[in-house]
């Protein structure tokens, strides 16, 4: 899996350095790559609120700072580790504005895994930077926590801790299938999951999530307008098999029928349902309102 840490510590050589070090290794021996971001020694401002990625540009911060780093690799990433001195009962400044930052992104799109490492003078000081880390990124970015590891005073530096964080980084395993987030889609009594895949197109639209779309059946397929996104051309595909979900050409479609006559069709699967659940849609009335949500299956 793709990990990036984001250092909240000036000192190079210091108490969260060192426990950064511990836990890259560990996590590099386990066949994982780990970015580390100093963001200390980046130029990364504090966020605008100008609104500018959530009005004008889509996920794009009108600051370019060295953000534009981190961002692309936040995209790529699967999981990512939060690592700070604690400063007045919280997380220093410099990784407060980084993260303010992603803002701009919103939810970075293969994020499903969160640590948190701390460093700190005295014990019993970690509720403010633990409050951040639960709600801001276990709640809101929907990521299930991996760990939360302190280090008071003497412990810092301590052989013991770097043991701990060496095997806790070694253990990480690649995120699992009950991970993979699915859509959920609802209309009237009947509920239906998808599993999205990896697709730009599917990762997109967890972003406009939740919506609801006015469909019709046209035998083939319940379409529903629906603006495309950003997408990737490569990832399009030559027909479909029933069950598949697809965006392209400004629509979303569910494909309940007619595998067989599709091969003249470009889609752009970004989800399949099981046959069961395919069945379901097909007995819908021609006329359907669907409610598309995402599970969150970490909770
Ligand atoms: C500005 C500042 C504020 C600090 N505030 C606290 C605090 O509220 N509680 C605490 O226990 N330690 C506090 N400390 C101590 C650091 O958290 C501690 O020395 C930590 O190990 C430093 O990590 P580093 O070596 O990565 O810089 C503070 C240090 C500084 C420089």
């Amino acid at each position: 899996m793709n990990i990036i840490i984001l250092n909240g510590s000036p000192r190079p050589k210091g108490n969260t350095a060192v426990m950064v070090a511990a836990y890259r290794d560990g996590a590099e021996s386990a066949g994982h790559k780990v970015t580390v971001f100093d963001v200390c020694r980046m130029r990364i401002a504090g966020c605008l609120a100008c609104e500018y990625c959530h009005t004008k540009a889509p996920r794009t911060c009108v600051q370019k700072d060295d953000m534009q780093e981190i961002y692309p690799a936040l995209d790529e990433a699967d999981m990512i580790v939060l690592a700070s001195p604690i400063y007045y009962h919280g997380l220093s400044g410099q990784l407060a504005c980084t993260i303010h930052r992603i803002y701009a992104p919103g939810y970075p799109r293969r994020l499903k895994k969160a640590a948190l490492l701390l460093s700190s003078g005295s014990k019993g000081v970690y509720d403010g930077a633990i409050y951040t880390y639960m709600h801001s990124f276990l709640g809101w970015l929907h990521l299930e926590d991996m760990g939360i590891f302190t280090a008071a005073g003497d412990e810092n530096k301590s052989p013991e801790l770097l043991e701990r964080l060496r095997a806790a980084g070694a253990a990480l395993s690649d995120p699992d299938e009950h991970n993979v987030a699915r859509l959920v889609i609802r209309s009237g009594d009947v509920v239906v999951r998808a599993p999205l895949n990896q697709t730009q197109a599917a990762r997109d639209l967890m972003n406009r999530l939740p919506t609801t779309l006015e469909g019709s059946d046209s035998g083939l397929d319940y379409c529903c307008e629906f603006k495309e996104g950003a997408f990737d051309g490569a990832e399009k595909q030559q027909g479909w098999q029933n069950g598949d979900i697809s965006i392209a050409d400004g629509w979303f479609a569910i494909l309940h029928s007619g595998q067989e006559q599709s091969q003249g069709y470009r889609v752009m699967p970004v989800a399949h349902l099981s046959e069961v659940d395919t069945a379901l849609i097909r007995a819908l009335p021609e006329k359907a309102t669907f409610e598309l949500s995402l599970e969150e299956p970490w909770k």
